[in-house]
């Protein structure tokens, strides 16, 4: 059996229906059963548990042959110190992994892991990984999987209301896009296989590297606004964004650290793009499947 935690997030729900449909047994956790029916339908096990209670982790990892980890975000405005709430899950499934005896991870940590700080939510990833690498007789394959394409998600709002793309990246620095679903893939192919010994990090680069010009080029070219560029938000302008999305004062902290890491480089892959660590799905793909339907939407709506 593989347990799968954050079973309900973009990866972690692609991870469990990717073993789903290879006909292997899994068991989904999240805090919430009504959300996992979905899986219960196909036949997986629920289990309903807070991703911080090492009690109930220890119950939905016994008996499993490999463990899906991940850390879930928490970005709501209630959220104040962002890295301890990283650290109180990272303390249950610690534990929870030694006591069940699991013998396989596949853990979706980040770019920029390598890095223990000044990269904003990843350097709690870095934790994640040197804890995981700590586990005596533990298998881990660490994935370092690039930029969210889904991040680009918000861009549809700024489309709407300033008739741009926008943020705090550097128009002209490229980073790798990934999709969630090649990311959920990746880890689900990882499970399947088993094939990695001790501990191991396997970057995933994406499909291409992009920069937010040519991420906006695609997208107006999408919803045919082919004049549609980006410009480059200031701290304040990106900050009174967030507050406005309900996003703490200290979480905005760590994603303004983030965005100056990937702006200088401090985050990147230090492998070189190959066959290898690409994926598959084109970010083309990506906003005509996902961004041009909410784009649509939201302008019927409107
Ligand atoms: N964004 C990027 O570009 C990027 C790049 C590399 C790595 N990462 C890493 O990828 C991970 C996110 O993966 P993802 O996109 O698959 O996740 P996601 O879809 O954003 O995860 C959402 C899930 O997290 C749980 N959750 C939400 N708020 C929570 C809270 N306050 N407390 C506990 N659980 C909560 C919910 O599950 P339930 O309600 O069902 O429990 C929800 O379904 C993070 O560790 C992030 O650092 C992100």
């Amino acid at each position: 059996m593989y347990v799968i935690t954050g079973a309900t997030s973009r990866t972690g729900s692609v991870v469990a229906n990717y073993l789903i449909e290879k006909g292997q047994q899994v068991r989904v956790i999240g805090r919430n059963a009504e959300r996992l029916t979905t899986f219960a339908d196909k036949g997986a096990d629920i289990f309903a548990a807070d991703p911080a209670d090492p009690a109930a982790l220890i119950k939905a990892f016994c008996g499993a042959k490999a463990v899906y980890v991940m850390l879930q975000p928490n970005y709501i405005a209630t959220s104040t110190d962002f890295r301890a709430f990283q650290d109180r899950i990272m303390d249950a499934i610690m534990p929870a992994l030694e006591k069940a005896k699991i013998k396989y991870v596949v853990s979706l940590s980040s770019w920029g892991a390598d890095k223990p700080e000044g990269t904003g939510p990843v350097a709690g990833l870095h934790q994640l990984e040197q804890r995981l690498n700590r586990i005596a007789g533990l298998n881990v394959l660490h994935l370092r999987p690039g930029y969210f394409m889904e991040n680009t998600l918000s861009q549809v709002d700024n489309i709407l209301t300033r008739n741009t793309a926008a943020g705090p990246f550097s128009p002209n620095v490229s980073f790798p896009f990934i999709s969630t679903h090649d990311v959920g893939s990746a880890a689900g192919e990882a499970l399947i296989k088993l094939d990695f010994l001790g501990k191991q990090v396997r970057e995933l680069h994406g499909s291409q590297n992009l920069t937010m010009l040519e991420v906006a080029a695609i997208i107006g070219k999408a919803i045919q606004h082919p004049a549609l560029t980006y410009i480059q938000d200031s701290q304040e302008q990106t900050r009174r964004d967030l507050l406005n999305l309900n996003f703490s004062e200290h979480i905005i902290q760590l994603i303004l650290e983030v965005a100056d890491a990937m702006n200088a480089s401090h985050i990147q892959m230090l492998e070189p793009r190959s066959a290898d660590n690409s994926t598959p799905t084109s970010y083309e793909r990506f906003v005509y499947e996902t961004l041009l339907p909410l784009y649509k939407q939201r302008t019927t709506n409107s």
